[in-house]
């Protein structure tokens, strides 16, 4: 049997949303598991650069033996219905950047998942494919809309389940994507952050993700300026993104801007707008990060409301 998945790339925290806001986007890794027939085989990984923005290079430095989060992800399913995972191929085909905080693990870890769980006649619903999605992955931010598409806020919850709330992205409103020619590792942009932070940020930050709701649900584009904003993450980590502090300066003076973050941990950088006057607004972080002899791929996208789906099913 072999069954092929297809889960969207993430952008997670959005400003204000640090580990619980999230939303998906048009690029996608495929997945694919395969029963092998020969006894003894093990788990064979491979992975393999569907797109220009993915490097080989990149793809050589993710693990593909039992430490990996895909051979994970599989274990901890096959270990709910009692048995170990034996005797299968996974491909997984790369069009979403490693280490950009696009949500390219998540991807992985949900794909692997759906797919194992599609092998083994579905024993796992949805909750329990977040619950074991989220343990890999720590938070469920980027996680959540892998699986169910669009713009997500969602809790794991002390007991491991995951609670989320699909919110609707106001079509009014431009995803811009930048993307740049530089890796930055999770593990890296989450050692920066402190493990206590002022309660006046806590509460600045609070403020933020109330105005968000808010502003997504009545489509207030003037409350979406205030509230992309952050105090929990992005000043610890923007060190870590040259040419982020002045690209949000160079921006500031756009009136159709509503924000400009990091997406996820980082490297990218996302760009909230209205739907005019977009090439200058890309110019702008084209140029700064020019300045700093950094590349970069920008793609002003729509919003994925899908999560992942098989595409494939063959016996
Ligand atoms: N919320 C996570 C972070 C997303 O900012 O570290 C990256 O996995």
């Amino acid at each position: 049997m072999k069954v092929t998945v297809k889960v969207p790339a993430t952008t997670a925290n959005l400003g204000p949303g640090f580990d619980c806001l999230g939303m998906a986007l048009p690029i996608y890794n495929t997945i694919t598991i395969e029963e092998t027939v020969l006894p003894g085989t093990g788990v064979e990984i491979n992975v393999f650069a569907d797109s220009d923005i993915v490097e080989q290079s990149s793809l050589e430095h993710i693990p593909l033996d039992n430490n990996s989060i895909v051979y994970k992800a599989v274990e901890l399913l096959y270990n709910m219905i009692g048995q170990s995972p034996a005797e299968l191929r996974i491909n997984i085909h790369s069009n979403i950047p490693v280490a950009r905080g696009l949500g390219s693990s998540s991807s992985v870890i949900v794909g692997a998942l759906f797919a194992a769980n599609e092998l083994l006649g579905r024993p796992a619903d949805e909750l329990a494919l977040l619950s074991i999605a989220c343990e890999i992955e720590g938070h469920p931010d980027n996680i959540t809309p892998a699986i169910v598409g669009g713009l997500v806020i969602s809790s794991q919850e002390d007991d491991g389940s995951v609670v989320y709330r699909k919110l609707d992205w106001p079509e009014e409103w431009a995803v811009t994507v930048c993307i740049p020619d530089f890796e930055l590792s999770t593990d890296i942009a989450r050692s920066v952050l402190p493990a206590e932070v002022p309660m006046a940020d806590a509460v600045f930050n609070a403020k933020r993700l109330a105005m968000f709701v808010q502003a997504v649900h009545t489509k207030d584009s003037e409350l979406m300026k205030l509230a992309l904003q952050d105090k929990l993450h992005q000043p610890y980590r923007m060190k870590l993104v040259p040419g982020l502090n002045s690209i949000i300066d160079n921006l500031k003076h756009f009136d159709n801007v509503l924000g400009c973050v990091l997406s996820g941990a980082g490297s990218s950088i996302l760009i909230i707008s209205e739907k005019n006057n977009i090439e200058k607004i890309r110019s702008v972080v084209k140029d700064s990060w020019a300045d700093q002899n950094i590349k970069c791929e920008i793609r002003t996208l729509s919003i994925e409301n899908h999560g992942a789906q098989i595409i494939t099913n063959e016996d």
